[in-house]
């Protein structure tokens, strides 16, 4: 099967190594790719949002699967136009992913179906956001509707500062189109954890639970950013926990969007806050989480091209998801300058001499080739993920691979993991 990747980060690169593994691909081709990708597909130049030119593609190489990585495409509804083409596509339609694209659209739906998560109100005018702040108590989150690449969220820890972010959105357009809806939720405290599944629209197979490190710092300081590390499996998303999210969360959503007519083919990321022992949703994704695939398919007994094949075909129930002991701890390795302004075109040293290893892999995210080398090309560069029987193990592997890359700036957090370590 000829199987083409849509996206060129670290999560991409990880679908396209697993992919590779799979005994049923004979040709792997990716669009745009990045650097390290290039090794293993062969990467085109096409963005995800261009999508007659994808498609375009993908007809003339007569491409048996196709897989989209990120959000963007998905939005803007790739999966359709392919359809239409009578090309196989794994994600969901456009209208399924607005659960990730309108965060308004997804607090109503979650409202409709009874699924725990924050009380929250959605805002276009600023004097009514004003007024409802006015209500609520400190701390208190705004989030700009739309899609922000992670970034579109803030935690104020005062009225007047919830006042100054919704402000900045709806007046200042900080988010652009993205900002002109704000939502403000109440704050939730506890700890993250992301439980991503396959599903077809009727079966829903959770994957091993995972946590992401979204800010920058370590000790989880400093601003917010699309992942800093992740690993696998999370000891708080305890069998029981996974249980629990796929009966009153996972189920209920892919449920309540086929009656909607908005059927969801792909997978399904949930991203929970665990208040006290209650999972309750902070957000929902219409795709895989980057980084939590690096920790994840690291730890996928299963072909995943016979998983992904039996979404496409909505037969998810005849398939049976296996995973490896053991777990994975992926850290992230930042340019210069993220989340804000990252520093591109710094040339990475230390990329040769990896081997296949499957307890130490090298994944590419923003990288891309210059006259003088590979260099910087995004905010993160690249993910490192060590794979061992214990977390003390996966994490050792990691940093040891984390100390074999150099590049000017290189900003990574030395604590991922270690909460698991603590053994909760
Ligand atoms: P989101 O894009 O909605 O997942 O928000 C990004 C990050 O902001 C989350 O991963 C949390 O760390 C934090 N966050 C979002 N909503 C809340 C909330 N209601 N309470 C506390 N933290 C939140
Ligand atoms: N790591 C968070 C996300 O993929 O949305």
């Amino acid at each position: 099967m000829k199987v083409l990747i849509v996206g060129g980060g670290g999560r991409e690169h990880a679908l396209v190594w697993k992919l590779a593994q799979s005994p049923r691909v004979t040709a792997l081709f990716c669009a745009p790719g990045n650097a390290g990708i290039a090794s293993m597909a062969e990467c085109h130049p096409i963005a995800g949002e261009e999508i007659g030119r994808l498609r375009d593609f993908a007809l003339e190489r007569r491409i048996d699967l196709t897989v989209v990585g990120p959000e963007g495409p998905l939005a803007a509804g790739i999966v359709d136009e392919f359809r239409k083409a009578r090309l196989p596509i794994f994600g969901p339609s456009q209208s399924a992913a607005r659960i990730e694209a309108s965060k308004a659209f997804s607090k109503d739906l979650m409202a409709r179906l009874r699924i725990p998560t924050a009380e929250a109100k959605a805002f276009t005018e600023l004097e009514p956001a004003l007024t409802y702040l006015d209500h609520r108590d400190a701390p208190i989150v705004i989030k700009a509707d739309g899609l922000a690449q992670g970034k579109g969220v803030v935690i104020a820890r005062s009225r007047l500062e919830a006042k100054e972010a919704a402000s900045a959105m709806l007046q200042g357009k900080a988010f652009g189109e993205a900002g002109t809806r704000v939502v403000i939720e109440d704050y939730l405290d506890g700890e993250e954890l992301t439980i991503m599944a396959f599903t077809d629209g009727k079966t829903v197979i959770p994957m091993i639970p995972a946590q992401d490190h979204k800010q920058l710092e370590d000790g989880d300081r400093g601003p917010n950013t699309g992942g800093m590390g992740a690993y696998a499996p999370a000891p708080i998303g305890t069998p029981a926990v996974v249980d629990r999210v796929r009966r009153t969360i996972l189920e209920p959503i892919v449920g309540g969007l086929s009656q909607m007519g908005r059927p969801f083919h792909g997978v399904i990321y949930a991203g929970l806050m665990m208040v006290n022992d209650d999972p309750k949703v902070l957000e929902f994704n219409a795709r895989m989480g980057d980084p939590e695939t690096q920790a994840v398919l690291p730890l996928l007994k299963t072909d995943l091209l016979e998983v992904l094949l039996g979404v496409v075909e909505h037969r998810l129930d005849q398939v049976s998801v296996e995973w490896h002991s053991g777990v994975a701890v992926c850290v992230v390795l930042a340019a210069e300058g993220y989340p804000s302004a990252p520093v591109k075109g710094r040339i990475i040293r230390g990329l040769d001499g990896w081997d296949d290893s499957p307890s130490l892999i090298l994944f590419h995210a923003g990288t891309g080739k210059t006259p003088s080398g590979t260099a910087t090309a995004g905010g993160r560069v690249l993910d490192i993920t060590g794979v061992g029987k214990d977390f003390h193990a996966a994490r050792e592997r990691a940093y040891d691979g984390v100390r074999r890359i150099t590049f000017e700036g290189m900003q990574y957090r030395r604590d991922i993991g270690s909460r698991a370590l603590l053994g909760r």
